[in-house]
């Protein structure tokens, strides 16, 4: 039996959809453990695309459990289109695919209305670019210990109580501080009472399930949403989500003992991308950038807005294998590098005369940051045909050496396409 964790190392957007659907194969169970849909993660089986953003992304495999945990944050209309959407195309959606816990709590019309509110308020340089899914305002409520749980849903008084003094406080918050629309009582109770007849199928106790299939030897595959440098604690703290997206969540987001996690996959894109706003110590302004962003087409998979590209900074790489305790990498779209002349990794940066090892925590400092970086050669030829190691061209061998070294974890998975199968697996990390 084993149990592994997949994060992502950056800001998210790595390609850790691809990375778990790949990975899925040799699971029982898949569990997303924080986030809500503010995550796109992208599948292509076959040359079909798959957008996921709360079902965690084994779905597509008939014969495995999905999860979706208490560390979670659930939009129930999002989650039912989305679970109506895979039914469209073929898949059955029955409780013995899909599990919801009850402690998840639930994103509720007026999280998503402040979300948009409070962002809309902020002056330009302030802004974080947020998804406006209500990811921040859910959280807060969670936190606050005002929110309402998937659970709730099954005690109608309880959910009604709860709604009312929500109401209360957000449409003050709407209409007075935002100058925004109220949110109606009755169309968000009728609503929840038809979004619940759907949903409480599928409630079941997730911390339960997984130890059961723990003593039953099966095999246990976390999905991280976000990325490392997106964590409310660990990240460009205020740019970041309002979850924590490091592999110590997944024990917490699901109600599973740290000690049976046995490997911790970290992926990361051989360049690095950033939605949203927030500091970006290698994004790059130029042609390279341009080209990056095209080949790559580095487009957010939830918000279509265009990432903002750069070199691959080892600062970030080291801090998640830090952070995560990241014992495999997945490096993906190596490919998009294919045809770059001169290829940059940062392994420091400067500030003052002062050099750092790792992403300061002031927000200021990490955004005035110089990269230092060390240049390597890059290769011409395209390499998405590729599945053997030992074809890929010499530079992309010593292109992954170095990643592998800056970061300090090896290289178990490389990605070289979008599909399920452009991929390289060279050591499986459910096999010890
Ligand atoms: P996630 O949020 O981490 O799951 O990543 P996204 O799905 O938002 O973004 C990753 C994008 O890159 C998706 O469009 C994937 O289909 C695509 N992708 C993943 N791996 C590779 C790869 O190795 N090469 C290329 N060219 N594209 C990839
Ligand atoms: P996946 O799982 C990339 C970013 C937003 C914004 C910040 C806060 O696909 O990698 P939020 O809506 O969470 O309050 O926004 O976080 N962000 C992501 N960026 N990939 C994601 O998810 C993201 N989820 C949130 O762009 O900068
Ligand atoms: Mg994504």
């Amino acid at each position: 039996m084993s149990s592994v964790v997949v994060v992502g190392t950056q800001w998210g957007d790595e390609g850790k959809g691809k990375v778990v659907d790949l990975l899925t194969r040799y699971a029982d169970f898949v569990v997303r453990f924080q986030g809500g849909n503010n995550a796109g993660h992208t599948l292509v089986v076959e040359g079909k695309k798959f957008i996921f953003h709360i079902i965690p992304s084994g779905i597509l495999y008939e014969d495995k459990m999905c999860m979706i945990g208490n560390g979670v944050i659930i939009d129930p209309g999002v989650l039912i289109k989305e679970m109506a959407q895979l039914q469209a195309q073929g898949l059955t959606i029955t409780p013995d695919r899909l599990m919801i816990s009850e402690a998840a709590h639930l994103i509720m019309p007026y999280h998503a209305s402040l979300d948009q509110a409070k962002e809309n308020a902020l002056s330009d340089g302030d802004k974080i670019g947020t998804t406006g899914r209500g990811i921040g305002p859910c959280y807060m409520d969670k936190v606050g210990r005002v929110g309402i749980k998937a659970g709730d849903l099954r005690d109608e008084s309880l959910f009604r109580d709860k709604l009312k003094a929500a109401l209360d406080e957000k449409n003050f918050l709407l209409t007075k501080k935002y100058n925004a629309a109220p949110v109606e009582f009755e169309a968000v109770y009728r609503q929840f009472q038809e979004f619940a007849e759907k949903l409480i199928p599928f409630y079941g106790n997730i911390s339960v399930e997984l130890d059961a299939a723990r003593k039953k030897d099966q095999n246990i595959l976390f999905e991280g949403a976000q990325g490392t440098h997106l964590d409310i604690d660990h990240g460009t703290y205020p740019f970041v989500t309002s979850s924590n997206t490091i592999a110590g969540n997944a024990c917490t987001g699901s109600g599973f003992g740290p000690a049976y996690i046995d490997a911790v996959v970290g992926i990361m894109k051989a360049y690095t991308t950033r939605v949203g706003s927030g500091p970006f110590p290698t994004e790059l302004f130029d042609t390279v950038g341009n080209e990056l962003q095209e080949k790559g087409h580095e487009f957010g998979a939830t918000t279509g807005r265009r990432r903002r590209c750069g070199w691959l900074d080892g600062v970030v790489g080291a801090d998640a294998t830090r952070l995560n305790g990241v014992t495999g990498l997945a490096i993906t779209k190596l490919d998009v590098l294919s045809g770059q002349s001169e290829l940059k990794i940062a392994t420091s940066y400067e500030l003052n005369g002062k050099s750092y090892a790792a992403m300061p925590s002031n927000v200021r400092e990490a955004g005035a940051v110089t990269p230092v970086y060390e240049s390597l050669e890059g290769w011409k030829e395209e390499i998405d045909h590729i599945r053997d190691y030992d074809d890929l061209p010499l530079k992309a061998k010593e292109y992954i050496k170095r990643v592998e070294e800056v970061s300090g974890a090896p290289a178990n998975i490389i990605s070289v396409g979008p599909d399920r199968e452009e991929t390289l697996l060279l050591k499986n990390p459910f096999e010890k």
